[in-house]
C-alpha cells in the first residue's frame, strides 16, 4: 500500500491517504500533547511504543467482537486501517474518579464508581473539548439515536474486556477516551488506545503509569508505558 498526500495532521498522529481511497495510512509521531495543545513535548520512542501498543489492543477488542478500523501494522511507527467517516465526540468511561470529573462535581480522585459513567465531550480544542449529552448529538446532527446506542453499547463492552486485561496484570483501569467512525453505514472504533488516552494505576502502588505522568511532571512517561506493555505482554 503507497502512502500519499498528507490528509491531516493531528497533535500527535499524522494521517495520510494512499492508493485505496477506502484505506488510510496513520503515523504515530513522538510528539506528547497535554491541555488541548497547550504542552507540547517529544518524547524518544512514544510514537513507536503507541502505534505498537493500540494495534495489540485493538487486535483485542476485534478478538471480543467490537468492529475496529485496523488493517496491518506496518512498521514501527506506521498503521493501515479503514477510513472512517469520524463522529466527532469522543467517549469517556471513568472506573475511579481522576481528571476532570474531580473539579467539575468537586470530588476527590480515587473513588470507585460503580456503575461506571459514561460521557460525550465535543471533540474542539479550542472549547476545550465541552461535555455534551444524547440530545445535542441528535439535535446538531453528529451521529443518530441508534449510532449513540452503539457507541454506549461498544464503550461499555470495551470497559469490561480491558479491566479484566489491565486487572490481571495488576493494573485499575481507572477512566479512557474512545472515538467512533462510521465504515460502510456501520460504527467502528477508530483513533487509538494507549496510555495517552486511558489512566491506568498499579493495583497495589497507585503509581500512575499514564499521560498524567506528563501532565503533572512527573518524569518517567515512556518508562511507564514500556512497562504497561511489558505487564499486558505487548511487544514493543
Ligand atoms: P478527563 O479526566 O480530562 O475528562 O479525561 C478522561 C480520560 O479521557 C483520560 O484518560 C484522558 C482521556 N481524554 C483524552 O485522551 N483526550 C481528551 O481530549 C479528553 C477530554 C480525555
Ligand atoms: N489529548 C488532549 C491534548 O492532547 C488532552 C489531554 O490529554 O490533556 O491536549
Amino acid at each position: 500500500m503507497e502512502k500519499k498526500a498528507e490528509l491531516y495532521r493531528g497533535k500527535a498522529k499524522t494521517v495520510y491517504t494512499t492508493d485505496d481511497p477506502k484505506r488510510l495510512i496513520i503515523h504515530f509521531r513522538n510528539d506528547t500533547s497535554a491541555f488541548d495543545g497547550l504542552k507540547i513535548e517529544q518524547l524518544e520512542d512514544k510514537g513507536k511504543v503507541n502505534n505498537k501498543f493500540n494495534y495489540f489492543i485493538m487486535q483485542k477488542l476485534e478478538a471480543a467482537g467490537i468492529p475496529t478500523q485496523m488493517e496491518e501494522l506496518l512498521n514501527d511507527n506506521e498503521v493501515l486501517v479503514k477510513k472512517l467517516d469520524m463522529v466527532p465526540v469522543e467517549c469517556v468511561v471513568r472506573n475511579v474518579s481522576a481528571g476532570s470529573i474531580c473539579k467539575r462535581l468537586g470530588v476527590e480522585e480515587g473513588r470507585d464508581l460503580n456503575p461506571p459513567t459514561f460521557e460525550f465531550f465535543l471533540k474542539n480544542d479550542a472549547l476545550h473539548d465541552p461535555m455534551v449529552n444524547d440530545s445535542h448529538i441528535a439535535s446538531f446532527g453528529w451521529a443518530t439515536e441508534d449510532q449513540v446506542k452503539t457507541m454506549k453499547e461498544y464503550s461499555m463492552k470495551i470497559n469490561e474486556v480491558l479491566k479484566k486485561l489491565f486487572g490481571d496484570a495488576g493494573m485499575i483501569l481507572v477512566d479512557y477516551k474512545l472515538e467512533f467512525g462510521l465504515y460502510e453505514g456501520k460504527i467502528v472504533l477508530g483513533d487509538e488506545f494507549s496510555p495517552d488516552g486511558c489512566r491506568l494505576w498499579d493495583k497495589e502502588t497507585r503509581k500512575k503509569l499514564d499521560k498524567d505522568r506528563f501532565r503533572q511532571d512527573l518524569g518517567g512517561v515512556i518508562e511507564a508505558y514500556k512497562e504497561v506493555a511489558s505487564r499486558i505482554g505487548c511487544p514493543i
